[in-house]
């Protein structure tokens, strides 16, 4: 009795221990696949529901201005790289203590009429082809392209070389700096002017060479000679402008990228709204943009990645360099042909997970393009209608307040600590889909006005803009010779 009783309580504890085995090993299988990420329903939901949204810290939406720098390590560790830096902010070298924070709702304005230039030079440029059709007439062009960017780096101009801030602009062609003497007026800026007379490499352009016949299609107003050298003028939309000579110099961008005869702008009359910045580093499509002049080397491949805060740097680089593997390409469309600017055709867009239904025509009749420069992306008027309205309808949580400006979705989120967001995706031709970072898709004024960072077109035949605010934290690609335009996600802080 005693002994099967002994021997029941073993069989009972192997059992037991047994039992415990077969636990045991389950749980172990099932921590496994949950290390693989495909533990359950559970978890398959949890990570569904992630994507779709994303929360974020509400005071990372207003950086310190006492906050350290945090740089690059892409354009720390790659040759051909630059730190990319906002023009205002901890990272800047040409901001001064006292400069003031950005007038948000200057620089919305100023976004607009940058906005319309582009629009009115491309519509120009159809009804200059439907004109030249007819005719042989050379188009007429107004000469005036469109405002200034936000993002700058630093390149050395000169020999001995002079390191030099320039906002670089993936909308226009000519590349330019004040020079001395400024013999009208030049605006401020933070580094010493340019002085051509103390640079052994820098030359004249003559007004009858092949450059100087190439402004007329790179600013829109041909050359014009004085004592034989060719002098150039580059209006802005906003009025800014430059005008002095075209001239050639050594350009460093880094101790082993250094091109000797880039051709340049030396302005002599300088005026708008380029305070701070030495002048402007073109990046566009035309032969005098500096990828052009450089594709020897670069093949006119060059990417970027525009950083979320003014307390981090991202980077511009030139050539292949370090061009990460998960960048999705599209093709850079025909709409943009003859002018500056790379086309992007956009297709779809998807709003916490869920495709919006906007007919295809809406994006092709228009057509679209990306731009440095522009800060809100501009959409076909029905495309962000719909976008606007599913956006709504996933942020029912939160307080709607008045518009500001161009923007006229906008949140009283005052008093929360984070807010969740759905996440917004752009489709674009050729099957290349692209979540925007979480920086990309609100613009804050402040705690109590936070807006959805898009805006609707007036005319449903106006191009649409893919701005800066939704590349940042984006790795962006333009790759001239292969004809395409490349995202991937993640590309700086
Ligand atoms: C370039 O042209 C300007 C204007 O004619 C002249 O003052 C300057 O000396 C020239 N510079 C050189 C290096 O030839
Ligand atoms: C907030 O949304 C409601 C409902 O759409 C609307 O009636 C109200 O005018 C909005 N408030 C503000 C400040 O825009």
């Amino acid at each position: 009795m005693i002994l099967s009783d002994t021997s029941n309580i073993v069989r009972e504890k192997k059992r037991a221990k047994m039992s415990f085995n077969r636990i045991f090993l389950n749980i172990i299988i099932i921590l496994c696949v949950c290390l693989n990420w495909d533990c359950s329903e559970g978890a398959h939901e949890k990570q569904r529901r992630a994507i779709n949204s994303h929360t974020i810290q509400l005071s990372s939406l207003f950086p310190s201005p006492s906050s350290p720098c945090v740089l690059s390590t892409r354009a720390s560790n790659t040759k051909s790289s630059l730190h990319v830096t906002h023009r205002h902010g901890t990272c800047s070298r040409i901001t001064s203590a006292k400069a003031k924070s950005p007038d948000h709702a200057e620089i919305l304005r100023l976004d607009q009429a940058r906005v319309n230039s582009i629009h009115s030079k491309l519509s120009k440029k159809l009804t200059d082809r439907v004109r030249q059709s007819k005719s042989t007439a050379l188009p007429a062009k107004d000469g005036s392209t469109y405002g200034t960017g936000n993002y700058v780096v630093t390149v050395g101009i000169g020999t001995p070389k002079h390191d030099l801030s320039l906002i670089f602009d993936t909308g226009s062609d000519l590349t330019w700096i004040q020079c001395e003497p400024c013999v009208r007026t030049c605006y401020s800026q933070k580094e010493p002017i340019f002085n051509p007379s103390s640079s052994s490499s820098y030359h004249n352009v003559s007004c009858s060479s092949a450059e100087c016949s190439s402004l007329s299609s790179a600013t829109g107003n041909s050359g014009s000679c004085s004592a034989s050298n060719c002098v150039y003028g580059i209006q802005y939309g906003d009025q800014s402008f430059s005008v002095g000579f075209l001239a050639k110099e050594k350009f460093t961008l880094t101790a082993s990228n250094v091109f000797d005869g880039v051709s340049f702008g030396c302005g002599e009359n300088n005026q708008g709204l380029f305070t701070g910045v030495a002048g402007l580093l073109g990046l566009g499509r035309d032969k005098l943009s500096f990828p052009s002049q450089t594709a020897s080397t670069y093949n006119k491949i060059f990417s970027y990645c525009l950083p979320s805060s003014a307390s981090y740097t991202g980077h511009l680089t030139f050539g292949s360099a370090g061009i990460s593997r998960s960048v999705k390409f599209t093709p850079i469309s025909t709409i943009t042909d003859g002018t500056s600017f790379y086309g992007l055709d956009i297709v779809g867009i998807s709003v916490g997970g869920q495709d919006l239904a906007i007919p295809p025509t809406v994006f092709s009749t228009p057509g679209g393009l990306i731009d440095s420069g522009t800060v809100i992306s501009r959409l076909p008027p029905r495309a962000y209608a719909a976008l606007r309205s599913s956006f709504k309808a996933k942020m029912l949580q939160y307080k709607n307040t008045s518009a500001v400006s161009i923007l006229d979705t906008c949140f009283d989120l005052t008093g929360l600590k984070t807010v969740t967001i759905p996440t917004v995706s752009f489709r674009f031709s050729g099957g290349a889909v692209v979540e925007l970072g979480s920086r990309g898709v609100l613009y804050a004024f402040k705690m109590s006005q936070v807006c959805l960072a898009f805006a609707g077109n007036s005319d449903e035949n106006n191009a649409a803009i893919f701005g800066n605010v939704q590349q940042q934290t984006l790795e962006v690609v333009y790759d001239g010779a292969g004809g395409r335009v490349g995202f991937a996600p993640n590309g700086c802080k």
